[in-house]
C-alpha cells in the first residue's frame, strides 16, 4: 500500500541547466500530481525540501530546483542515472476546472514560473482554453529568465508579457517590475476572469493590488505560498499560521481566504 510518509527512489533521466542556479530534473515516477501541487524531495543523510512539480507526463515528473541551500545545492550536482527520493504529491492544487469557462491570467515572478508551468501547458494544449489565457512574467535580469525557449513558444499562442527589473544591454523587451505591466494585460470581461499570482510575498501583494485597481475582486485571485515546511502532511506545525497549515490547506489559496498569510 502507498504510504504518504515513505520516500520512494526515482531515477533521474534528464537534467536541463536553465540558469546559473536553476536546473530542471526529469525523474521516472508514476505519481500524477495536479497543477500547483508539490512533492517532498530528499537525499538520505543530506535533507528534504518541498519542491513544486513543474512538469508531468506518463511515467515521469519534472522538478525545477534553485540551488540555494544544503539540499538543493547537493541536488544540483546530481547526474543522470542517480536517484532522488520523493514522497507526495501534496497540497491543494489550482482549481483548473473552475477556470475553464473564464479568462485566466497567470502572473509569475522569477522561479515561481515552475509551480504554474503544468497549468499553463494544459491550458495551451487546448485551443479554446488557450484563447482565454494571458501570461505575465517578471524576472530580475535576462540571465534569470526561466524556460526561455518555452516562453517564446507560448508567446506565439497567447498574449505573453515578459519584463525584467532593469534595462540590460542583452535585452530589448519590456523593463520594470511586473506590477507596472498589469495595466497592459488584455482582459475582455472582468467578471469572467481569474488571476493566478505566484512569486515572492511582496510581488504577490503588489501585483494583486494592481489587479484590484483594474476591477478584479479578491475572490478572483489565487495565490500560492512557499512557506517553510517540514512534514508536508499537516502533522509537524512548521508551516502553521493562525489556523492554517499551508502544506495541507494550501499552498494554493484564494486571496480572500489568505488575508492572514499576506505580509
Ligand atoms: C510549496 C513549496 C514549493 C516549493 N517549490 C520549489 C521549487 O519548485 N523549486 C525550488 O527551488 N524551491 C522550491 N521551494 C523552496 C524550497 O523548498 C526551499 O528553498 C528549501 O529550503 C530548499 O532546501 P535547502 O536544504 O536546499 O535549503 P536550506 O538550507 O533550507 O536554505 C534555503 C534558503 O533559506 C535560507 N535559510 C536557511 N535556513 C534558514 C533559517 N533558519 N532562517 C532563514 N533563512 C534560512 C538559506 O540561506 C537559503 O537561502 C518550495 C517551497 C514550498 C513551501
Ligand atoms: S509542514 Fe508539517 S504541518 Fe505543514
Amino acid at each position: 500500500m502507498n504510504n504518504a510518509w515513505v520516500p520512494v527512489a526515482n531515477r533521474i533521466t534528464d537534467i536541463i541547466k536553465e540558469t546559473d542556479v536553476e536546473y530542471t530534473f526529469t525523474l521516472e515516477s508514476s505519481i500524477r500530481p495536479d497543477h500547483g501541487q508539490f512533492v517532498e524531495v530528499s537525499i538520505p543523510g543530506i535533507g528534504e525540501a518541498p519542491i513544486s512539480v513543474s512538469g508531468t507526463g506518463d511515467g515521469w515528473i519534472q522538478l525545477t530546483i534553485r540551488a540555494v541551500g544544503h539540499l538543493t545545492c547537493a541536488i544540483s550536482t546530481c547526474k543522470v542515472g542517480e536517484q532522488l527520493f520523493i514522497r507526495g504529491p501534496y497540497g491543494v492544487a489550482f482549481p483548473s476546472a473552475l477556470y475553464e469557462n473564464a479568462t485566466l491570467v497567470v502572473a509569475a515572478g522569477g522561479c515561481a514560473v515552475a509551480p504554474v508551468r503544468t497549468l499553463i501547458r494544459s491550458r495551451l494544449a487546448d485551443k479554446k482554453l488557450a484563447a482565454n489565457t494571458r501570461l505575465l512574467f517578471g524576472f530580475k535580469n535576462p540571465e534569470s529568465v526561466l524556460y526561455k525557449d518555452e516562453i517564446d513558444e507560448w508567446s506565439k499562442l497567447v498574449q505573453t508579457i515578459v519584463t525584467i527589473d532593469k534595462e540590460a544591454c542583452s535585452w530589448n523587451g519590456r523593463t520594470g517590475l511586473i506590477t507596472s505591466h498589469v495595466a497592459d494585460v488584455d482582459i475582455p470581461d472582468l467578471s469572467q476572469t481569474h488571476v493566478v499570482i505566484v512569486g515572492p510575498p511582496v510581488m504577490m501583494k503588489y501585483t494583486s493590488a494592481q489587479f484590484f485597481s483594474r476591477g478584479i475582486k479578491q475572490e478572483q485571485i489565487w495565490l500560492s505560498f512557499e512557506r517553510r515546511m517540514a512534514c508536508g502532511l499537516g502533522k509537524c506545525g512548521h508551516c502553521k499560521i493562525d489556523n492554517s497549515y499551508v502544506c495541507v490547506d494550501g499552498p494554493v489559496f484564494r486571496y480572500d481566504k489568505a488575508l492572514h498569510l499576506i505580509d
